[in-house]
């Protein structure tokens, strides 16, 4: 029989969640190569792999990685226990940027229209303001809204992954 501790939620094996992340890394690739055109625009695909991310990202990606280090782990176990409220929370603007990556191709059936573009603004919040994906993410561009979803995993792993 398994038991587990009431209240704590069993965090994934290491190689699942590896496997986890390397699958966000290539729904990312898919979705920028959409973005630079190295790949043809396809609906059903840029929403898959806007979906697949946004299913490995918030709650789950906290669960995932809850209670303890664990062998074969680069997560710094210590580092997302002492600064839980910050892993949470760029775990769940991971979850916002791709659930708005999502929505960004229900209205975008056949090509990246313009408004996905951002237009020679790159990087830096739009609106002259540090990013915040709650209040940002539905009103971007959705060029926009990945390299913001990109800087999300960069500072996860700054932070919470030993190199
Ligand atoms: C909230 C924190 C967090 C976010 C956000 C995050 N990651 Fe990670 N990522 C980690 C941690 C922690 C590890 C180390 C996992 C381990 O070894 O147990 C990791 C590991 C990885 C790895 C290495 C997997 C391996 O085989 O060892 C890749 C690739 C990766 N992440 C890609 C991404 C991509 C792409 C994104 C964004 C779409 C992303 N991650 C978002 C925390 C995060």
């Amino acid at each position: 029989m398994l038991l587990t501790l009431a209240g704590a939620v069993a965090a994934a094996p290491a190689w699942e969640r590896q496997v986890g992340m390397k699958s966000m890394a290539d729904s990312a690739r898919i979705i920028g190569d959409m973005f630079s055109g190295r790949r043809a625009y396809s609906q059903t695909n840029f929403r898959a792999a806007a979906e697949s991310i946004r299913a490995h990202a918030g709650t789950r990606l906290v669960d995932d990685f809850g209670s303890g280090s664990q062998a074969d782990s680069k997560a710094d176990a210590e580092m997302i226990s002492t600064s839980a409220v910050e892993f949470s929370r760029l775990a769940r603007d991971l979850e916002i940027y791709a659930s708005a990556l999502s929505s960004a191709a229900d209205r975008n059936p056949s090509e990246l229209g313009a408004e996905t573009r951002m237009g020679g603004a790159l990087f830096g919040s739009p609106f002259g303001r540090k990013p915040d994906a709650a209040r940002d993410a539905a009103s971007m561009p959705a060029e926009h809204t990945y390299h913001l979803m990109l800087q999300t995993c960069t500072s996860c792993h700054a932070k919470f992954r030993s190199p």
